[in-house]
């Protein structure tokens, strides 16, 4: 193990809105940071490295992949996972359409898809499905064929537009 692994570095960013006081591994992984030191698991790991989607998180306001970025980087971060927009509501009605559109099978790419649609959304216009569809294409879902998934951030978009139903 080279030394910039075995240096540790202090972070201080928040987390779901709860300030995180933390000494990290130089070469730890943003997702392993949330996952095994703050047992924030919503958010998965998959290919470890950028392409899946699974890890997404929120950071700063962008989606960004927790795979790909060092727990040291977030040092002044705001950070945000599946559980902090869950337990705010910022994702309630996603997570409806979710479940009515049957944009869900195993649900492991599901944390994922809902951070980066909600970083679509929070722009504030209502996309089209060719954007939800390219904003979304760095997340993998093995099950559901991605229909649904379009459907159910096309009819939230509307949703929050007023010009439809989730
Ligand atoms: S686990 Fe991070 S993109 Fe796949
Ligand atoms: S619902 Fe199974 S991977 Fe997407």
């Amino acid at each position: 193990m080279t030394e910039m692994f075995r240096d540790k570095i202090d972070v201080s960013l928040t987390v779901n809105g709860e300030p995180v006081e933390a000494r990290v591994p130089a070469g730890q992984h943003m997702i392993d940071f949330l996952r095994l030191e703050l047992g924030l698991t919503g958010a998965h790991v998959s290919c470890e490295h950028g392409v899946c989607g699974a890890c997404t998180i929120r950071v700063d306001g962008d989606a960004v992949r927790g795979c790909l970025m060092l727990a040291a980087q977030a040092d002044g971060a705001e950070v945000w996972t599946v559980e902090g927009l869950t337990d705010t509501n910022a994702i309630s009605d996603l997570q409806d359409a979710f479940v009515a559109r049957n944009a869900l099978q195993c649900g492991f790419c599901t944390p994922g898809m809902l951070v980066a649609a909600e970083e679509l959304l929070s722009k504030g216009d209502v996309p089209s499905r060719a954007e939800i569809r390219e904003h979304l294409s760095g997340n993998y879902c093995r099950c559901t064929g991605y229909e649904a998934i379009i459907d159910a951030v096309e009819s939230v978009a509307q949703g929050r537009a007023g010009k439809g139903k989730t």
